[in-house]
Parts: structure tokens; C-alpha cells; sequence
């Protein structure tokens, strides 16, 4: 038997930890440099995150707020380099050296695989050139009436909820965008709204619980860990159900889907324009890839659009004034009548107000990326491997880009505010090469939504803007996920 002194042990750590520390060089030599809370060797800043885990996004906020941009954040041995700079924000934002996401990601990866979301390198790149076409406002335009459709249909649902008590608003409004992301995007005919999807939504769900929990619990990354914990049994069935739903939609579309030689893209949801592009270029995507493309398309749609919405209506509650002048310029735009496309545009204070919201509550607050080459940012190396983490929800509330930071202030976004403010200092659909590719959908889906309620309903909250309390898994959500409103009818 071979008996180790102390001596040996310490020994031997104390080779691990300098190979450690010489391969991290580069990272340790900037970590020197960079304000930032005290760290401890191997636990980095993990103590200043002891809080519960719906505490973790504001105590985050917090900490990037008390030191000035670039800092430096340990999170246990690992060591991000955080921007909370626009000037700085815009450098790294519209890199092509910043385009591969961070190693957290590959937790989504495990639902939505190498999608425009998770996925990075030559594969990301390729999709993304290919599939930008069916992103811009003149293809998606043409899912303008099915997504009207189903949104006449939620607001005849909410006649029952017409002035009674205070109800979450969001459980309708995420059936109803889950009915018209399926139809349009998804390519299937869906009845949320009629209660059809309990289980996939319900599963949906516990996949963004599963995928927070692994990027936020450092224990729950070692796999052996993960595999005894409650969370691996939510996220096979959550796969099976999640993945067993978007297979069954490429088996039906793969059925009706015909070769097209004429490019017209309109009047087709965006799976069969997939398999368009998977006829003419060889790999474009297997089954399998194309089930994580819709994983991808469809939690970037209904949980983002449902949510900001959500968020929209309870501020409108909660300020009376601006939403008579939101409904006041709704009537003098669309009138009684449906909403149509031409009247998008000229829905300006709308837009104004679903602005000020994205501001308050970036749906991704953090951005983390990896350098995939050495960076200079102004005095500072960044070395390639190195994770970059730029803060979206500190730009947003910095009191040097914004009148009023703190306030709900849709005058922010007067044309003539907004010429003179830095162009990255908006951020909520990020920006540069790996921004957003749905901001048309998006804002057309949000407007629908919020003129066919508003024209039906006077919307009542209570509290204040400062009462709401954010988390953040995949997305930024109230604390206890509910958006309480109460709904009156509006005298014809
Ligand atoms: C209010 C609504 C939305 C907001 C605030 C939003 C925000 C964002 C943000 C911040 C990112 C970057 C994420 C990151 O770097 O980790 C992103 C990426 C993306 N979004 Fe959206 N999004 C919205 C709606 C949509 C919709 C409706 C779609 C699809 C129809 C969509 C499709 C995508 C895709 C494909 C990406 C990945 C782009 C890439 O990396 O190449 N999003 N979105």
C-alpha cells in the first residue's frame, strides 16, 4: 500500500492549480486589471449569488451596476468579462469575432440542438444566411390575416372574463400566440385557445426551468449529478413531448409539400419555406435538425411575443393616461373595423409604448458570448476562449443614455429623441451579426394582439411599475409568472 504524505497532496494541487493558472494566463492578467466584487480562489464571486434562485437576476443587475464597464465577475472558476458600456456594448455586439455563443448555451442546446439560437460556426452561419429571407417584413407579412384570426378569437374568449375580477392575462395570450406561431411558422393547424396543447405548453415550460436551473447551478452541470436530480427526469419527458410534437408537424408537412420552382414565398408558413431550401441545398437539414429549428422558432416566437405583450397590457393598467392616448390614436387610425397591415405603420404611439416596454423588461437582459479570437477592446486584450457577458438591462436603465431610466416613458422614443440617442443604447432584439431575425414578426404579432384587445376592452392593474418583480430563465418574466389585469368592456 503507497502511503501520501500532506506534503504530496499539497503538492500535487498546488501543480494542478499553477498548470491552471499558466493555461489561463491571458484570462488571469485581465482579471487583475478589471474593477469587479472580491473574489475567492475556486468559488470566484459564488458568494455574493447566495440568494434564492428568483433573487439571482436582480442581485446580478445589482452587482454590474456598482462598477464601471468593463469588470470582471468569477462565476466559480469560470471568469466572464462584463460590458455594461454602450460604446463598448457596440464593439462587441457587431464583431464577427463575438458570434459564437457561450458554453451556458449548450444547456438549450439539448432541446433546440444547433438552431440560429443555440447553435454556432460554420453550421449557425450557413442557416442563418439561409433562412434570413423568411424573416423579412415582406415574406412575414403574409401571416398577417392568420395571426388576426386567432387573435379575434382570444378577444371573443375574454368576454367572458369582461368585468369581473383580476385575471393573469398571459395563460390567454400564450394560447393564442401558441395557435398562430403553429399555423404560420410551424405549419399546423392548432386549438390552444380551446384548450388542445395543455401538455406541450406545460412541458415547454419545465424545459426553460430545466435549462435556467443547468446554467445557473454549477453542480447541475456535472452530467452524473444531473442524472440523479428531478430535473433529468422533466427533461427527457419535456424532449419527448417537445421533439414527438414538431416531428409529427414535419411528417404532415413533408407530406404536403411540393417542390416549388417559382420563389414565391407568400401564403406559406415558414416550415414548408424550410423544406424549400432543403430541396435546392444538399445538408441543409436533416428531420432531426429541422425538429431543432422549430424548438428554436417557436419558443423565440410565442414565449417572447406573449410575454412582452403580457407586460405591455399591465402597464396600461397601471397608467390610465398613456393607454386613453394609445386607444385614442387607435381609433382614429383603425377605428371599429379590424386592424389591417397598412395600419401598422401608422401606429406610432403604439409603438412607442411597446418600445418603452422592451426597454423596461429586455426579454435578455445578459448576452453571453465566447471570443473566437483575441479581442482589443480600447486598452483591454480580450483573449480568445475568453466569455463576454454584455448587459443589456444596465444599458437600458443607464441615466446617461435615458431621460427618465427608471420610469415607464414612452416619449423616450420620439423620432427626435431617439436621433440623438447612441444607436446601441436600444438593445432588445440585440444587435449586429447575431440580432434577432424576428423583430418584423414580432412587432407585427404584438400590435395585432394589443389594438384587437384594446378595441374590445378598457384594461385596469393595480400597483406600481416598481412592484414589478423580475426574474429571468430563458426569458425575463415577472417573479411569480402571473401579469394580473382586470377587463371592462368598451362602449361601442
Ligand atoms: C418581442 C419579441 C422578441 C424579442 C424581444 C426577441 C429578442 C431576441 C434576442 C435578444 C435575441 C438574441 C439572443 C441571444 O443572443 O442569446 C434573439 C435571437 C433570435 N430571435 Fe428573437 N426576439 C423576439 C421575437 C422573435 C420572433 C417572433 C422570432 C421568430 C419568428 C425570433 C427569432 C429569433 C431567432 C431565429 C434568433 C437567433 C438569431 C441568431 O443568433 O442568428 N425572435 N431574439
Amino acid at each position: 500500500m503507497v502511503w501520501f504524505s500532506h506534503v504530496d497532496v499539497f503538492a500535487v494541487i498546488f501543480i494542478i492549480i499553477a498548470i491552471y493558472i499558466y493555461k489561463n494566463k491571458e484570462i488571469f492578467k485581465l482579471s487583475w486589471r478589471l474593477p469587479g466584487p472580491t473574489a475567492w480562489p475556486i468559488f470566484g464571486n459564488a458568494f455574493a449569488f447566495l440568494c434564492k434562485d428568483e433573487d439571482l437576476f436582480e442581485r446580478a443587475v445589482y452587482l454590474s451596476s456598482r462598477y464601471p464597464s468593463p469588470m470582471r465577475i468569477w462565476f466559480g472558476p469560470k471568469f466572464a468579462f462584463v460590458v455594461t458600456n454602450v460604446v463598448q456594448a457596440e464593439k462587441i455586439l457587431s464583431s464577427m469575432k463575438f458570434t459564437t455563443k457561450d458554453k451556458m448555451y449548450k444547456y438549450m442546446a439539448v432541446f433546440n440542438g444547433e438552431g440560429l439560437i443555440s447553435g454556432s460556426g460554420p453550421k449557425w452561419k450557413r442557416d442563418r444566411r439561409l433562412m434570413t429571407p423568411l424573416f423579412l417584413k415582406k415574406n412575414v407579412i403574409q401571416h398577417f390575416p392568420y395571426i388576426l384570426n386567432h387573435t379575434k378569437i382570444l378577444a371573443k374568449l375574454l368576454e367572458e372574463k369582461a368585468d369581473k375580477s383580476i385575471f393573469n392575462v398571459i395563460h390567454d395570450i400564450q394560447r393564442c400566440a401558441a395557435d398562430f406561431v403553429n399555423e404560420t411558422i410551424i405549419g399546423i393547424k392548432t386549438n390552444a385557445q380551446g384548450g388542445e396543447l395543455e401538455n406541450l405548453l406545460e412541458n415547454l415550460t419545465r424545459m426553460y426551468t430545466v435549462v435556467h436551473a443547468r446554467m445557473v447551478k454549477v453542480w447541475l452541470q456535472v452530467d452524473w449529478i444531473f442524472r440523479f436530480t428531478k430535473y433529468k427526469k422533466l427533461e427527457e419527458t419535456g424532449k419527448q413531448v417537445i421533439h414527438g410534437f414538431f416531428r409529427e408537424a414535419i411528417r404532415i408537412n413533408n407530406e404536403t409539400h411540393v417542390c416549388t420552382t417559382k420563389k414565391d414565398l407568400s401564403f406559406r408558413n415558414l416550415l414548408d419555406q424550410m423544406l424549400d431550401i432543403r430541396d435546392d441545398v444538399t445538408n441543409f437539414a436533416t428531420d432531426e435538425e429541422l425538429v431543432h429549428h422549430l424548438t428554436t422558432l417557436y419558443s423565440a416566437s410565442e414565449d417572447t411575443v406573449s410575454t412582452i405583450s403580457s407586460f405591455t397590457l399591465m402597464l396600461l393598467g397601471i397608467y390610465p393616461n398613456i393607454q386613453s392616448k394609445v386607444v385614442e390614436e387607435i381609433l382614429s387610425v383603425v377605428g371599429d373595423r379590424d386592424i389591417e397591415e397598412g395600419d401598422l405603420a401608422r401606429l406610432v404611439y403604439l409603438d412607442m409604448v411597446i418600445k418603452e416596454v422592451l426597454r423596461l423588461f429586455p426579454i435578455a437582459p445578459f448576452l453571453a458570448r465566447e471570443a473566437s479570437q483575441d479581442f482589443q477592446l480600447d486598452e483591454w486584450t480580450i483573449p480568445k476562449g475568453c466569455t463576454v457577458v454584455v448587459s443589456i438591462q444596465n444599458i437600458h436603465r443607464d441615466g446617461k443614455l435615458w431621460m427618465k431610466p427608471n420610469e415607464f416613458y414612452p416619449e423616450h422614443f420620439l423620432p427626435e429623441v431617439v436621433e440623438k440617442r447612441h444607436p446601441y443604447a436600444f438593445l432588445p432584439f440585440s444587435a449586429g451579426p447575431r440580432g434577432c431575425l424576428g423583430k418584423p414578426y414580432a412587432y407585427m404579432a404584438m400590435k395585432i394582439v394589443l389594438v384587437t384587445i384594446l378595441q374590445n376592452y378598457l384594461v385596469e392593474a393595480e400597483g406600481t411599475l416598481e412592484d414589478i418583480r423580475l426574474k429571468t430563465d430563458i426569458s425575463v418574466r415577472t417573479k411569480d409568472e402571473i401579469y394580473p389585469i382586470r377587463i371592462r368592456r368598451r362602449k361601442k
